[in-house]
């Protein structure tokens, strides 16, 4: 079924000018841009954000670099977009991602990976919502 993601283009790779070359990725993997944002998040947000990892060791950590310079988020559509699009991304590790993917391309280490998806269609819809309204979106 089409479905919706959302996508979070991180610091390290806003940082480094390259959000166009990850945003080919996601076009060539089949996936559509459907809304997207620049911003830069408060520590607040970001720990609102990422709660459901509240208790892991690099939570602070995490926070702290979310908001270490503007991220992109953006909602992807397509075709099971939530899985393909963890394919387009690779795996979390930079270090163990597939050749090919976003993070592998571009990631530098396990926290600056470059790129955020939603890992199940429910968290996309919580994630989606908590950067966009309705009409912010246009498939
Ligand atoms: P993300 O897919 O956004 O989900 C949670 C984020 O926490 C993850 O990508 C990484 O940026 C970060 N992360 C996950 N595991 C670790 C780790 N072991 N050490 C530091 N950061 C991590």
């Amino acid at each position: 079924a089409v479905e919706r993601t959302l996508s979070i283009i991180k610091p390290d790779a806003t940082a480094r000018n390259i959000t166009g070359k990850v945003n080919a990725l996601f076009e060539e993997g089949g996936l559509r841009i459907v809304a997207q944002k620049r911003l830069h998040l408060t520590k607040a947000m970001a720990q609102q954000f990422y709660a459901v990892h509240a208790e892991r060791s690099f939570y602070d950590e995490l926070c702290e670099y979310m908001c270490s310079a503007p991220v992109v988020v953006q909602v992807l559509e397509g075709e099971s977009a939530v899985t393909r699009n963890r394919e387009i991304m690779g795996a979390t590790n930079p270090a163990n991602a597939a050749e090919g993917t976003v993070r592998k391309a571009f990631g530098l280490n396990v926290q600056e990976n470059s790129v955020h998806g939603s890992d199940s269609p429910e968290n996309a819809a919580i994630e989606i919502s908590f950067f966009f309204s309705g009409i912010e979106i246009a498939g």
